[in-house]
């Protein structure tokens, strides 16, 4: 089953052709990768699959439905989520807060909720806290849940960022380099923990990765781009083996 469809898709910025006529699609239950250089416009097809950008020409359809002008808060609520290549937690916040007031915006509570405190509002609240602790105990961080995040090593803050993506039960989760600044120990606890997120949750992944290791190791599929284009698409050895793959990421000496 199509999970999500991306057709035509193109993206302008006064001028630079940041996404090109890119069309690609994603079933459910599947974990794959977007790879290519700095630059090839990765980061902006998740704004744009997330809601973060509206795209200049084309279509992103989710489980059937056009994503075209909904919000990010829309966007989640409807299944998808995102972490980004700069961490952004909010640093005066607890790590548990970060992760609870994510829920909020996406839930779109008026105000009124909020002052009276209704008895849907406050058994949908203690689910949320619920599910939250319980996600930073699977990750093994609970016991930073009242810790501003920028206390907390690098490592840990893109653990943050996962459980709260996760927390909103997404059916596609795209993580923008995950691995992106870790140290190599931690970068094996990612693979682990990415693959046993894929195994237990009804989801499908997408993850940009410069880090060959770990986009190899986890997809069954993979998207080059280059220029907002894409110039491959397959499995993990399929991909490296193509010439242009090779010239335009992989480089001579990988091979
Ligand atoms: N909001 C924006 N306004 C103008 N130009 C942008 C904007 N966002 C991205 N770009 C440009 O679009 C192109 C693609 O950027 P993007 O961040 O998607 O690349 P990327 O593949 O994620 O690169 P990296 O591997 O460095 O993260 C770049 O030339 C970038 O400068
Ligand atoms: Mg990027």
């Amino acid at each position: 089953m199509t999970l999500l469809e991306i057709k035509d898709l193109t993206q302008l910025f006064s001028g630079l052709c940041a996404v090109s006529e890119l069309n690609l699609s994603l079933d459910e239950r599947e974990l794959i990768g977007l790879i290519g250089p700095n630059g090839a416009g990765k980061t902006t097809v998740f704004n744009l699959a997330s809601g973060f950008y509206q795209p200049t020409h084309g279509e992103i359809i989710f489980q059937g439905r056009n994503l075209a002008g909904l919000k990010p808060h829309r966007v989640s609520a409807l299944g998808i989520a995102r972490t980004f290549q700069n961490i952004r937690l909010w640093k005066e916040m607890s790590v548990l807060d970060n992760i609870l007031v994510a829920q909020h915006f996406q839930l779109g509570y008026g105000l009124g909720s909020l002052f009276f405190r209704t008895p849907r509002y406050l058994k949908r609240e203690r689910d949320i806290r619920h599910r939250a602790l319980e996600l930073l105990e699977i990750f093994k961080i609970d016991k930073f849940a009242d810790e501003k995040p920028g206390n907390l090593p690098y490592g840990m803050q893109r653990k943050v960022e996962i459980v709260r993506a996760l927390a909103s039960g997404p059916k596609l989760l795209l993580l923008d380099e995950p691995a992106a600044g870790l140290q190599s120990t931690d970068v094996t606890e990612l693979i682990t923990l990415i693959q046993w997120v894929f195994d237990q949750f009804d989801l499908s992944i997408w993850m940009i990765e410069h880090q060959m290791k770990v986009v190899m190791s986890l997809c069954s599929r993979i998207a080059v781009i280059d220029f907002g284009r894409l110039i491959a698409s397959g499995t993990p050895s399929e991909i490296q083996q193509r010439p242009k793959v090779i010239k335009a990421y992989l480089g001579d000496d990988q091979l």
